[in-house]
């Protein structure tokens, strides 16, 4: 066993490529428990391709993924199970079942996993629709739901099993600024009450500000920045005011 550690993820030298694009080139994080770490990075840069691989979605081509200490770069399926319980993850595009109301969406995970106690079931989606502020719209399908409710309702899919971190994958993409600015809040309140670790992928700066303990700024393939809020604030590394303040490079 390794020695326990404050930190829930730690990532080593993670490398991967898709086709013959080299995507990771290295990439080290650790992300300390109870924090939320918020990664930066130009789109296509690899960050969904990141977060797919902390939940065993994808295997390293060589590094170390650490969940807990415990190694999971080489876990097959059943292995994972219990790996991917302890990660909930919000993928991008919100992926709620259009054929079932919100209770079976929410409830989906549990059922899945062998739980059959109805009233254990209508219990865990009252609290997780509650943390989410979604109570009573239960029998509501995802059709009638707004795009904030819908990935509300995505949310609490994902934190029905209580997972130890969230993944959050461009959460508030998409949506406009008062709908991004409960999303907001329901991360920092998912912290705070449930002590979950976060990462938030996202390249709204006006978010990371809200929620980051944390930034990492994932630049071809590595990380090039990993600091606390103040000190990306203060950096003085163009590449970061560049990113801060929204100044492309993407064609010069
Ligand atoms: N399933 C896939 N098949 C082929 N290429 C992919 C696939 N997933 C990701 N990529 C490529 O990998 C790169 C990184 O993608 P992604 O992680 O989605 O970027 P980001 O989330 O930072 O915008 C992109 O060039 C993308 O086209
Ligand atoms: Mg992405």
């Amino acid at each position: 066993m390794s020695a326990p550690t404050s930190n829930l993820i730690e990532v080593r030298n993670l490398y991967q490529t898709i086709g013959n694009q080299e995507i990771l080139r290295g990439v080290d994080l650790d992300v300390p428990r109870g924090e939320t770490v918020v990664l930066l990075g130009q789109s296509g840069g690899g960050k969904s391709v990141f977060l797919r691989h902390l939940i065993g979605l994808m295997r390293p081509l060589s590094g170390s993924i650490k969940i807990e200490g415990e190694e999971i770069a080489h876990l097959d399926e059943r292995q994972l199970e219990p790996v991917r319980r302890k990660i909930g993850m919000l993928f991008q595009d919100g992926a709620l079942f259009d054929s079932m109301t919100v209770f079976e969406n929410v409830a989906f995970p549990l059922r899945e996993r062998g739980e059959r106690d109805e009233k254990i079931i209508r219990n865990k989606v009252a609290y997780a629709l509650e943390l989410v502020s979604l109570q009573g719209q239960e029998q509501k399908m995802p059709v009638n739901l707004s795009g904030g409710m819908r990935k509300r309702a995505a949310l609490a899919r994902a934190i029905i099993s209580e997972p130890a971190c969230i993944l959050y994958d461009e959460p508030t993409a998409g949506l406009d600024p008062i709908v991004s600015d409960t999303i907001n809040r329901l991360i920092r309140r998912l912290q705070s009450q449930l002590r979950v670790t976060s990462i938030v992928v996202t390249h709204d700066m006006i978010s990371t500000d809200h929620i980051a303990d944390r930034v990492a700024l994932l630049r071809e393939g590595r990380i090039h920045f990993d600091g606390t809020l103040n000190q990306l604030h203060s950096s003085s590394d163009p590449l970061i005011t560049d990113f801060i303040k929204g100044r492309s490079h993407e064609i010069d």
